[in-house]
Parts: structure tokens; sequence; C-alpha cells
């Protein structure tokens, strides 16, 4: 009787109530998560998170504990925390709540009724919506759930709507709020960092109380980002043990809590930070949160960071908008530039608009080999200079060219020209169609660095505008990097941010835009608004990048875009709905970066990894380091360069030609392929990836390793996920291995080599058997 239903959730996500007991399931393809409704309809309880359960289970979870949710505290508190999937302030609470509204009449707690339910199937996916109403003053706030078929990853978010006649102020309003199970000695991991150091792995043992993770700078931030995974007693490895993970889909100010409560429960709950924001909501005005997803397995971090690759290849990556957080607002009069019919450099044709959440579509196309002129030219760009970067980097195998800061009008250092976003005719007399033609002529397609948001008081928009900046009254405009940040929030300004881009890409065959945003909000005021609520700038700004993104991306589809942030500021779930990539880090140090991006790729796909091989020595590091390390470092994830090409040798032109020849060869597995993290430099011997395509066919090995000790050798790297019966053969050698000796007796990797800093590329392809 049971194999049916096991086949179906094999396959297929789905959304389960029943209705005598009040109980609902969502299964995923191999986890579970339910709850129920509970002290009379006054609130939703959680019931489970992990692996899959029957779907006769949680009504008899009700039936044994005699109808109601089973109440689970570990220590009586003399309170009512009991771990309820929203938890509005009020009563008897004094742990972190979800939301927390004050009303026209002064009444600052939130009591609720579960009024309505809707379940709905659009494509691949399954999405539950719980209305829990306050009955006196209409704040109807709805908990969405949506599972995803074929993936273990639940979404939830909330929506506000006021449905009553006085306006209601919201002054912290969570995404989701996840519970985990009752164990000990929890673990938190996270990704930390700095500018040059983003997205390390660092951890916590959760004790009683909270950990607050939290960004306050207006963008996600390089010091936290909003990722967690969570496992007992630090059982989990790389490649075993429960994790539960998480990530919010947030590219400004946020805030996660982990406590383990009072009552001895843990929960991680979050979404935009509370920090001096609130959210004035008029009659009918709905407010939609972000997306916080989160996901178990019982396959350790790995399987927790391929789930998240998937799943964001699938649903997430350039599909734009998941929730209806933002409204189609800008029409555009111009015409997309003309350009060549677009083709993905693996020659597979390119669609067109990208499809919508939970529609089946492609998948994001391969990471073009990309080359961008900041190391080599900084601000001094020329159209002779970029020419001859542009014919040396076709001449390697580039694929798409890029020019960075330095191009537009006033801009000689970082003292002056933002928000000047005209051609600078010194540099380039005839405007950018020369240069674009000419890489276009050498076979690459043409991208453009620009930094919207943000002015340098030096230039003709802020002499026009000095008010279209955050700034309070009477307080310094504290400058970062010489600049300031446009008050995108203002619609005026948002609506001037969306045409400079838009004439931009109308006017130039531009295919290909890095965004940046070098710098974190400070005095985040609005004065004219002053009593009109402008602590909301911290989420407008925000949505209204977010409006901007999708409307250029409508306007100009084939146009793909880089998410940066002074490197790997602003690297999160939501903004890569709106880019393809994200600029990992400014160190392209290669030996920093394989730390950065074994944090990076917890979460993040590879194919979203930017990382481009620059000079030796590095610029910022001083250290030097082989060609061949570089690239293979590089070759991690979408692989660019940054380097000086006026600079290397015919030598090392020619071995890059070679090292980006083979990348093209493996680009389809690393991309989109599974990745296993096989060794890590912080614990290691050497580090390691390995990446296996979907069929198990071919395997791509990247493996570096640093200073030798004492002339100690390295054991062989024992690669994962193999055909133990299955045998391999050395694509680019004559050696052949079974699946079983490299996965117990692994692969040689450096044989006697003693080198500092050495580095190789394996690629084994599986032979029919
Ligand atoms: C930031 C980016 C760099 C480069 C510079 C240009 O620092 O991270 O890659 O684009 O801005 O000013």
């Amino acid at each position: 009787m049971d194999e049916p239903v096991r086949e179906r959730r094999a396959s297929l996500a789905d959304i389960w109530h029943d209705q005598a007991a009040e109980t609902w399931l969502l299964e995923t393809r191999s986890a579970g998560y339910a709850f129920a409704l509970a002290d009379s309809g006054a609130a939703l309880r959680h019931l489970h998170w992990g692996p899959g359960m029957p779907t006769e289970m949680p009504p008899a979870l009700i039936a044994l504990a005699g109808g109601q949710p089973p109440r689970r505290e570990r220590y009586r508190t003399g309170a009512r925390e009991l771990p309820d999937e929203y938890v509005p302030w009020g009563g008897l609470r004094f742990d972190e709540p979800s939301l927390k509204a004050d009303y026209a009449d002064g009444t600052r707690s939130t009591e609720w009724r579960f009024t309505a339910q809707r379940l709905t199937r659009q494509g691949a996916t399954s999405t539950l919506e719980l209305d829990l109403t306050d009955p006196v003053y209409g704040l109807v706030t709805t908990l969405n759930y949506r599972v995803y078929d074929g993936f273990d990853v639940i979404e939830r978010w909330a929506v506000l709507g006021n449905r009553g006649d006085q306006p209601i102020v919201i002054r912290q309003a969570h995404s989701a709020n996840w519970w985990l199970p009752d164990r000990e000695r929890w673990r938190l991991r996270y990704l930390h960092g700095g500018w040059g150091a983003e997205t390390r792995v660092a951890e916590a043992t959760l004790g009683p109380g909270k950990l607050v993770l939290e960004s306050r700078r207006g963008t996600t931030s390089h010091q936290f980002n909003p990722w967690f995974t969570l496992d007992p007693g630090a059982r989990a490895d790389e490649d075993s043990g429960e994790v539960w993970s998480g990530a919010l889909a947030w590219s400004g100010s946020w805030k996660i809590v982990y406590e383990l409560t009072s009552a001895g429960h843990l929960h991680a709950c979050g979404g935009w930070n509370d920090f001096d924001w609130s959210s004035r909501l008029l009659p009918d005005d709905r407010l939609v949160l972000p997306p916080f997803a989160g996901l178990y397995t019982d396959a350790g971090f790995g399987a927790a960071s391929r789930e998240w690759h998937a799943w964001a290849r699938a649903h997430v990556i350039a599909r734009g908008d998941r929730t209806g957080m933002t409204e189609p607002r800008w029409r555009t009069a111009s015409r997309p530039a003309q350009r060549p019919p677009a083709v993905s450099p693996a020659g597979e044709p390119v669609d067109g608009a990208a499809p919508g959440p939970g529609e089946p579509g492609a998948g994001p196309r391969l990471r073009p080999v990309l080359y961008n002129s900041w190391e080599a030219t900084s601000f001094s760009v020329s159209q002779g200079g970029q020419e001859r970067l542009a014919e040396r980097a076709a001449q390697i195998g580039v694929e798409l060219f890029v020019m960075d800061d330095g191009w537009f009008r006033g801009r000689e250092n970082d003292h002056a020209g933002l928000g000047d976003w005209t051609v600078d005719a010194s540099k380039f007399p005839l405007g950018l169609d020369p240069l674009i033609e000419r890489v276009n002529a050498l076979g690459m397609s043409f991208g453009l660095w620009v930094e919207p948001e943000m002015v340098n008081p030096d230039s003709d928009l802020y002499r026009a505008h000095p008010d279209w900046v955050y700034h309070f009254a009477h307080r310094t405009r504290s400058q970062h990097r010489n600049q300031l940040v446009l008050n995108v929030a203002r619609p005026d300004v948002a609506d001037w941010v969306f045409a400079q881009v838009d004439r931009l890409l109308s006017e130039n065959n531009i295919e290909f835009i890095k965004w940046d945003m070098n710098r974190p909000f400070s005095e985040p005021g609005w004065p004219a608004e002053a009593g009109h609520n402008p602590e909301r700038i911290w989420v407008d700004h925000v949505r209204n990048l977010y409006a901007i993104l999708d409307a250029l991306r409508a306007a100009h589809p084939g146009v793909e875009f880089e998410s940066c942030s002074g490197g790997g500021g602003r690297a999160d779930l939501g903004i890569l709905g709106r880019a393809e990539q994200i600029w990992t880090s400014d160190n392209t140090d290669a030996w920093d970066r394989i730390v950065i991006q074994e944090g990076f790729t917890q979460v993040f796909a590879p194919q979203t990894m930017m990382a481009w091989v620059t000079d030796s020595p590095n610029w910022w590091t001083g250290r030097r380091l082989p060609l061949r390390f570089r690239f293979h470092v590089a070759m991690a994830g979408a692989l660019g360069i940054g380097g000086d090409l006026s600079r290397w040798t015919e030598r090392e032109l020619a071995e890059a030609a070679e090292l980006i020849a083979a990348y093209k060869l493996i680009r389809p597995v690393v991309q989109r392929g599974r990745l296993y993290r096989l060794a890590s430099v912080t614990a290691d011997s050497c580090g390691a990836h390995e990446y296996l395509s979907d069929d198990g066919a071919q395997v791509v090995i990247l493996a570096w390793w640093g200073p030798s000790s004492c002339g100690g050798g390295r054991p062989p790297l024992r690669l994962a996920a193999l055909d133990p019966r299955a045998r391999y053969a050395d694509v680019d050698g004559r050696q052949q291995y079974w699946g079983a000796e490299l996965l117990h007796e692994g692969l040689p990797v450096n044989g006697a080599s003693q080198d500092d800093f050495g580095s190789t590329l394996v690629r084994l392809a599986r032979r029919p058997s």
C-alpha cells in the first residue's frame, strides 16, 4: 500500500490538509513539515520538520495528545511560549515574536483567528496560503508555504494586509519562524567576513538565549550573510548527518534570531531588520515580506549545498519575483538595442524572458568566460586601451568583455562622477559604439559597469539634487569612498535610476551589466517625509531596486546582470532572482579565494560565483601564485580574467588560452553538475572540489594545495558519489580506475610533487559498462 505514495513523493511535492484534525503536512522530495491549528483557532502550532512522514501521522499526533498539538516544553516558564508558526507579539510571550503592530487606538498587541486557506498548484509548485485575521483591527496576516516538485526546499513568506479603516504601524515582521526539533547542543554554521574576506564559514554552539546575526547596512553586507545550517550535537559533516538549513531572499538590512527559548525550543526566525524600520500600513495596503527558504537533509552539509544549488538553478536565478513583492512599474518607450541572435557559449539558443516561479524552464544558460578591465586599468580607461585589452582577451578565448569603472563623465578617480551616467567624450569621442563594435567584431559580447544607486558630491546630479541622497537635517552626510547613497525609496529617484540604465541599454549594444553598490547606508533620513514614516526607506529602497531590475530585464531581454557590492556585499537569493551571477570578492588572491569560495558555495551555485584570474603578485595581498593555480581556483565557478593582459607574456597568453579551452570543456559539469567539496584547505592538506554531471558520467576534479612542509606528500583524494562497479577513464591521460578504487583508495592528485601552491584539474568519464 505504501509504494505508490513513495513513488509520488519521489517527484512531486504536495500539501495535505486533514480537516477533522486541522493539520497540514507539506511533503517535499524526501522531507516533511507539519503543523496544526491550536488554541481554538488562535494559533498554528508547529509539529514536525525533518524526514518525510506518512500523511496519517499529523492527525494521529493530535489524537494521541487528546485533540491538541502535543505540548513539549522542557521547562515551565510561566509563559505561553509554544512553537507557533508565526508569533504575534502579545499575551504571555517573551521570546522573539514574528510580528509586532501598533493600532490607531494605542493597542500594541495582536490576537487573531485562522480565517481562510487557499491551496494553488502552478507549474511545478504547490502553495498554501493561510489567513490569520485580527477581528478587531482588520490586520490580515497571510502565511505562505511553497513546495517544489523534486526538491526539499520549503519557501515561506508572509503578506500583511490592512482590511481595517485605520492605519496600522508594523514595527517588526518576519518572513518565517522556523522551529527545530528538540535536540541538544545545536551547532550553528553561518557566513561572516568583511571586504576582501567575504563568505567564510563560522560556527557557534547555541546555548540558552539568543544569537542575533544581522545587517544594518542597507545591503546584505560583507559581514554576515542570511544563510545558516543547524545540526544537533555538531554531528553532521560534509557527507553525512542531519542538517537544517535556511536562506533569506533579501538584499537589504536583515536580521535572523537564533533562540533557544526558556521553554527549551530552538527557533530561527527573521526577515527584514526591525532596527530603525517601521511601515505604516494604510487601509487596503499590503506588505509582501521576502521569502525565507528552508530545507532538511540527512546527508550532511554537501547535500544541503547541492539542494540549494539545484533549486536555485531551477527556480531562482534570473526568474524574477516569486511572491508578488514588486509590481511592474516602468514602461520603456525605447527599443532594445539591435544585437546578433543570442546563442549561449555552448551554441544553444538563449531563452527570452525567464520563466516565472514554478514554471519549468531550460535553466540559466552557461556563463560565458568574461574579461573585466578593473584591475588592469582602474579609472584610466580609453578607447585604445580597452581595444588592446579586448584584442588580447579575444585571442585567449574570452567571450564577454566588460569595461569596468572610469568610462563616464568626470570619473578620473573615485572622488567624482557617480551620478553623471553619460560617456566621457575625452575618453570615447564617438561614444561607446566604436569600442562595442570592435569587441563584437572580435567575437565577444560587451558589458558595462554601473553604480546607479550612488552619487559623488562632485557631480552634476548632486549639484542639481542635493536632497536626493539619504540625509538627516543638521547632521553630517557621512561619505564613504567619497560617495553618498541616493534615496532610491523616493519614486522620482527610482524613476531616474531606471531611466539612466534603460537609456544606456537602449542606445548601446550592451549585453551585460555589472551593477555595483559600494557603500553602506548612513544617515538614512528623508526629511521631506518627516512624520510620514521615512523609516520605510530600509525596505522601499530594496523593493524599488528589485522593481528597477525586473523592469530593465523585461525591457531588455537577453541583457544579463552581475550583482556586486564592493565585492560580495550583495549576495543573496533575492538579488539572484535578478542577476545571473555575483562578484564574489574584490580579493582575487587565489589562495584566499579558495576559502571564500568554499563558504560561497555553501549556498550559492558555482555558476553564480564569478572568479577572475588576475596578475601575480596580487595587487592587494602581494602573493605570487602560478598562473595555472590561479586558473584552477577560478575554474571552480564562472571563470573570468581580470589581469592586465597587455603585460602578460606570449607564454602566459598561450597558457591562458589552453586553460580557457580546458574550462570550456568542463564548464557544463562545473556550472550544471553536482558539487562535492572533497577537502578543505582549512582542515586538510589540500582543498578539492568534485563536480559530477547529472547522469553521473562526467567527473571533474579541481584540487589546490599550499606550501608543503617537512617534505610530506598528500594522501590520494577520495572521490564521492561514483558507481563503485563502473570504470572511469582519465580523459586527458591514459589512466583508468574502478569507481570502487576512486571511492575508497582515492585519486593520486600530486604524486611526489613538492610544489608550493600546486593544483590539478582531472577529467574522468565513466566507461560504458
Ligand atoms: C568595486 C567593485 C570592483 C570594481 C570597483 C570599481 O570595488 O567590487 O570590482 O568594480 O568597485 O570602482
